[in-house]
């Protein structure tokens, strides 16, 4: 299917002229984003939410803990909260389960299933889960490791009574472990944030441990502190497997690329003991600004295959004061990555949202308009009156220089340009709804893209304050949020050209899976 010159499908909302939602809207859609909350993308109850932490596969279900501070909107002595899902999409909140102490708040880490009882945590049947985790101490800034275990699938968790495993060696900045089981070497090998570098341990019981080395110092970016590292093997189409690291960098407003917190990620060879890059470049998980702190789940290619991915929807710049009410912060859509050769031979990540997306997928409720016309503005309402829908589309680089993606009202929009010239997609928020909180939520978001296939294939993921866009299967990812007044109301793709330069599109309302 082609569409004309100019693409334009501005479907208006049968609710008539737009005002303040709490005083005008009655329908349950229209009021559920009164303080943003999205359908579909994880968000607490209430209260802070930062970091994801402790995810692990266990038994058929997802484990996801995070940064938790249970008694305000802002950031606070840090929890565990804990949630699961058989789906990725539909959670089960469990409560909070690990509470500070006498060591400390409880920092950012990870979880795993100790298959073989090496820590000797066992006391019955069920494998336990061990959570390793930074106890950060408020007073003196002094960063240890500690363990806690569960022998009942992650309901209940005892914290190790010889806290901490890893003590502090005089750094000020050292945390968020990241523990796996490495095959080859039969040990566990943990990575750790110290600042601006890795270190590496290893241990074969998860309770001594051992440091093997460092990376990073002279590599990669370095305009912040680094955070939250991740490492693991991927396998390409090919079979060939590689290792990746990923790694937060807790930046400032002028940090690439494009201000405040962002992840990059290497790509090279672990040998059991040091991690290589062979990265030319700097590489970044997402450009869109908003998603950070970003791991994947353990134990998961040994269960499917997949590697799977979940960060924080927010930037450190400004997490603290975005104008969501009763709760802040929710969790990115989970994302497959991919490993990919590129035709230099070197290597790129492909970040793709998980499958399990399309079970909320509404087949009623999607449109693949031949041609603008009128009847597809009734469908609006049923498509996007929630705000929350994923488009698919196919733009034909050959046919246009400039297109522009823009949702939005009658008063305020977001808008996400491309251009073949200047090789770059860029995403303007200043007029999105509420931006003047913070200097840097206000600036332009930019991400280098040269499109050269014959098609250039788009995801975009709307949830009421953010959009995912997914350019190119995932080869480059940009997430954003942002606080509408108003509902929003269109979708509209506009390019400047005569050419027929879409190949297809296709809109697809998504159901709530989170019941907030
Ligand atoms: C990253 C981070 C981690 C730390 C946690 C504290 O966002 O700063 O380094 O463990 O948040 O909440």
């Amino acid at each position: 299917m082609k569409l004309t010159k100019i693409i334009f499908f501005m479907f208006m909302l049968l609710l008539g002229a737009c005002g303040d939602n709490e005083e005008t809207d009655s329908s349950a859609d229209v009021m559920y984003h009164h303080n943003f909350r999205p359908y579909y993308h994880y968000t607490p109850q209430a209260n802070w939410m930062n970091d994801p932490n402790g995810m692990v596969y266990y038994d058929g279900k997802y484990h996801l803990f995070y940064q938790y501070y249970p008694y305000g909107t802002t950031w606070g002595p840090m929890h565990w909260a804990h949630t699961v899902s058989t789906d990725l999409f539909h959670w089960e909140d469990q409560g909070i389960k690990l509470y500070p102490d006498e060591l400390g708040y409880i920092f950012s880490g990870s979880a795993v299933a100790d298959l073989n009882n090496t820590a000797g945590f066992k006391t019955g049947n069920e494998t336990p889960l061990v959570a390793i985790f930074t106890h950060h101490q408020n007073i003196t800034g002094r960063q240890v490791q500690s363990l806690a275990y569960s022998n009942d699938k992650g309901a209940t968790w005892t914290k190790y009574e010889n806290n901490p495993v890893l003590d502090n060696p005089g750094i000020a900045d050292f945390r968020d472990p990241k523990v796996i089981w490495h095959e080859a070497s039969q040990k566990w090998i943990m990575v750790l944030a110290v600042f601006d570098h890795i270190r590496i341990y290893s241990s074969p019981n998860l309770k001594a441990w051992e440091l093997e080395s460092e990376f990073g110092k002279n590599v990669g970016y370095h305009g912040g502190v680094w955070e939250c590292p991740d490492l693991f093997p991927l396998k390409d189409e090919q079979g060939t497997v590689k290792w990746v690291m990923l790694v937060s960098l807790g930046g400032n407003e002028n940090s690439e690329p494009n201000g405040g917190s962002a992840t990059q990620y290497f790509i090279g060879e672990f040998d059991g003991s040091s991690f290589v890059s062979e990265n030319e470049e700097i590489l970044w998980a997402d450009y869109g600004i908003d998603n950070y702190a970003g791991v994947t789940w353990s134990n998961i290619p040994e269960i499917d295959g997949r590697r799977l991915f979940i960060g924080w929807m927010s930037n450190w710049a400004y997490a603290n004061v975005v104008p969501e009410s009763g709760w802040r912060s929710g969790m990115t859509v989970p994302r497959e990555i991919k490993l990919k050769k590129r035709q230099d031979n070197s290597y790129v990540l492909h970040f793709s949202p998980v499958d399990e997306l399309n079970t909320l997928v509404d087949p009623q409720k999607t449109i693949a308009p031949e041609t603008p016309a009128n009847q597809i503005h009734m469908d609006y309402h049923e498509i996007i009156a929630g705000g929350s829908y994923q488009v698919e589309m196919e733009i034909i680089p050959a046919e246009i220089d400039q297109f522009t993606i823009s949702i939005g009202n009658e008063l305020e929009d977001l808008t996400i340009s491309y251009s073949k010239t200047d090789g770059e997609f860029t995403i303007d928020r200043s007029n999105s709804g509420y931006v003047s909180f913070n200097n840097l939520f206000m600036h332009e978001i930019h991400c280098d893209y040269q499109a050269t296939g014959a098609t250039l294939p788009l995801t975009l993921l709307v949830d009421q304050n953010s959009v995912e866009l997914f350019i190119n299967q995932g080869e480059k990812v940009m997430t954003t949020l942002f606080f509408p007044r108003y509902n929003y109301k269109f979708f509209r793709l506009d390019g400047n050209t005569q050419n027929e330069f879409v190949n297809s599109l296709t809109i697809k309302a998504l159901k709530k899976s989170m019941i907030r």
